[in-house]
């Protein structure tokens, strides 16, 4: 039998050659002379998806909301989003404990409205990178559902079972980090599964390949439907050790009543860096980006998540930059020369769905929008790519529950009253100054603070003056000004206590980055011969409020800000 090609397989066959030519024109191309990659010129933001914008007025916000807010999130500065997971979820930790990796939770809508939301997103520049939780599933997950059925089902080994030490015992002493034992009695085949974090999240047995291979196919698949990268949630977490070892205990104990303890064989081991290798292959298939939650007690950690030369995750984020939680510029300086003298791309947040948010971290209840316009001033002026956390541009600050009935966050509820929970932080976003900040017609599934008044998108954008405009003008001078694309970051006047300042210099160009962090007005003088430039001057491209400056003197009004370009 002779092959004849049809004319649709050979349109067929012409559109496999584009797709592939095009995967394989995509693998990581730098997008500048200096070798950066797309990640490295783009600001990112993240976004909580119950409460970013409700498109169809149930309480709860959803795909079609935030397609609906791109071309906001455009003229804002932002070229990629980052949406918490937005899978089929029993909700238990607000889409932390995925019952379908390959879905969009009914909730939140379907595949349609997600490729929709691609495809809005293309259209306005705005790439999607979704959260992917590797550690554990949904305890309502067809896998964990089969795994719990009996000793021999085909899942069994997909997640961690052990016997107890003695009859009604755990295996060993570890502990949840949302709190109690980190094992819960199964009683359908009597023996303990372990959760790093609630029951009902149930951890992933990564030393079985069949895991390893769905999780890695799993990340594909998004790759394929447009997506640009991940966020990977708690990837700490994926091992453990094989003989179940007690951890070291401490003294004292954590906000849930449990004991402290050294998480020395549960957390850390060095078959994760494995995985993100793995993870990263597939990535560059599609010049993905990999972003890391990833808690570190020092720069060398985090420098390990770069990986070999560069070979695991491109963005692992810096959250000790996030626990500097006072205005000190001595502190900020050191966190930023450690991670500048990292091997990789440093990665800033100040803000998430996880940390009160730092409007109220940074805020002295008295300059709050002076201050919310410094710390963007500040993290979106160093060298190295932004995490925006939603709300964050129009000031928007913690909600915390005041009553226990009222917590949502299970963690709020357990440890009441010393943990009321991440609700405060994840309030819907404020729009305008209509009923619900605008963010629904009905009663949201969380309530704005009464701040959302004057913290909101239409009311600042009115007003030159307000957070939202200065967030506008770093980004927009972010996106333009080479010396911020591309330059290097040299720490100035390090003695000085109370002005945290700094060059940014690329090709004998620079910007001078001034930050008054202290309640009284600061005179300083700034002496740039050592940088090259020994004759400058200096003039203003942004600074609030108004700052004075004669030559290379500068008097910083109280938190006052500026952002000044070096003159030749
Ligand atoms: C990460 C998430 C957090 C979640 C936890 C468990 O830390 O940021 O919100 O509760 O993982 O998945």
């Amino acid at each position: 039998m002779s092959w004849r090609p049809s004319l649709s397989s050979l349109i067929l066959l012409l559109l496999l050659t584009f797709s592939c030519s095009l995967s394989a024109a995509a693998q990581t191309q730098p997008v500048d002379a200096e070798g950066h990659q797309w990640w490295q010129h783009a600001v990112f933001y993240e976004i909580y998806p119950r409460s970013f914008a409700d498109s169809n007025n149930d309480g709860v916000g959803d795909l079609n909301g935030i397609s609906s807010k791109m071309s906001y999130l455009h003229e804002l500065g932002v070229d990629a989003i980052w949406i918490t997971p937005c899978f089929p979820s029993p909700q238990v930790d607000f889409g932390y404990d995925v019952a379908d990796y390959r879905n969009i939770d009914p909730m939140y809508g379907n595949l349609a409205d997600f490729d929709h939301m691609v495809a809005e997103g293309r259209k306005h520049h705005v790439r999607i990178i979704l959260d992917f939780v590797p550690n554990h599933t949904s305890d309502q997950h067809p896998w964990f559902q089969d795994s719990r059925s009996s000793r021999t089902a085909e899942h069994r080994d997909w997640y961690i079972w052990r016997d107890g030490k003695a009859a009604g015992q755990p295996p060993n002493n570890w502990i949840s980090i949302f709190g109690g034992s980190a094992w819960t009695l199964d009683p359908a085949t009597n023996q303990f599964y372990y959760h790093f974090f609630y029951a009902q999240q149930p951890d992933l047995n990564w030393r079985n390949p069949a895991v390893e291979k769905v999780m890695l196919d799993g990340t594909r698949w998004w790759y394929q439907r447009g997506v640009s990268g991940f966020r990977l949630d708690a990837v700490d977490t994926l091992f453990e050790d094989p003989q179940l070892r007690d951890n070291p205990v401490l003294d004292g104990t954590n906000k849930q009543g449990d004991p402290n303890m050294q998480n020395k064989n549960n957390t850390n081991f060095p078959e994760v860096h494995e995985v993100l290798r793995k993870l990263r292959k597939v990535a560059d298939e599609s010049d993905a980006v990999l972003i890391g939650e990833t808690w570190t007690a020092n720069v060398d950690e985090l420098d390990r998540y770069y990986g070999q030369g560069g070979n695991e995750l491109q963005m692992p984020m810096d959250f000790m930059f996030t626990t500097v939680n006072k205005l000190s510029p001595p502190e900020f300086r050191r966190q930023i020369a450690a991670v500048d003298g990292a091997h990789g791309w440093p990665v800033f947040v100040i803000s998430n769905h996880d940390i009160v948010r730092s409007y109220n971290r940074y805020g002295d209840g008295k300059n709050n929008d002076a201050i919310a316009k410094l710390m963007g001033a500040f993290y979106l002026t160093l060298r190295g790519t932004p995490i925006m956390y939603y709300g964050e541009e129009i000031g928007m600050e913690n909600n915390d529950p005041t009553r226990k009935q009222d917590v949502k966050d299970p963690i709020g509820r357990t440890g009441w009253p010393q943990e009321k929970g991440r609700d405060g932080e994840r309030t819907p976003m404020q729009w305008n100054t209509t009923p619900n900040a605008g963010f629904s017609q009905k009663d949201p599934w969380l309530p704005p603070p009464p701040s959302f008044q004057t913290h909101n998108v239409a009311t600042e954008s009115k007003d030159p003056n307000s957070v939202l405009n200065l967030y506008k003008k770093v980004l927009a001078l972010r996106h333009t000004n080479p010396a911020l694309l591309e330059g290097t970051y040299t720490a100035l006047n390090q003695d000085d206590p109370n002005v945290m300042s700094y060059l940014r210099a690329y090709k004998g160009k620079a910007l001078l980055v001034a930050l008054n962090m202290s309640a009284t007005p600061q005179k300083i003088v700034f002496n740039l011969a050592p940088q090259g430039f020994a004759s400058a001057t200096l003039k203003t491209l942004i600074a609030s409020p108004k700052a004075s400056f004669n030559r290379n003197e500068v008097t910083l009004l109280p938190f006052g800000l500026l952002i000044a370009e070096v003159k030749q």
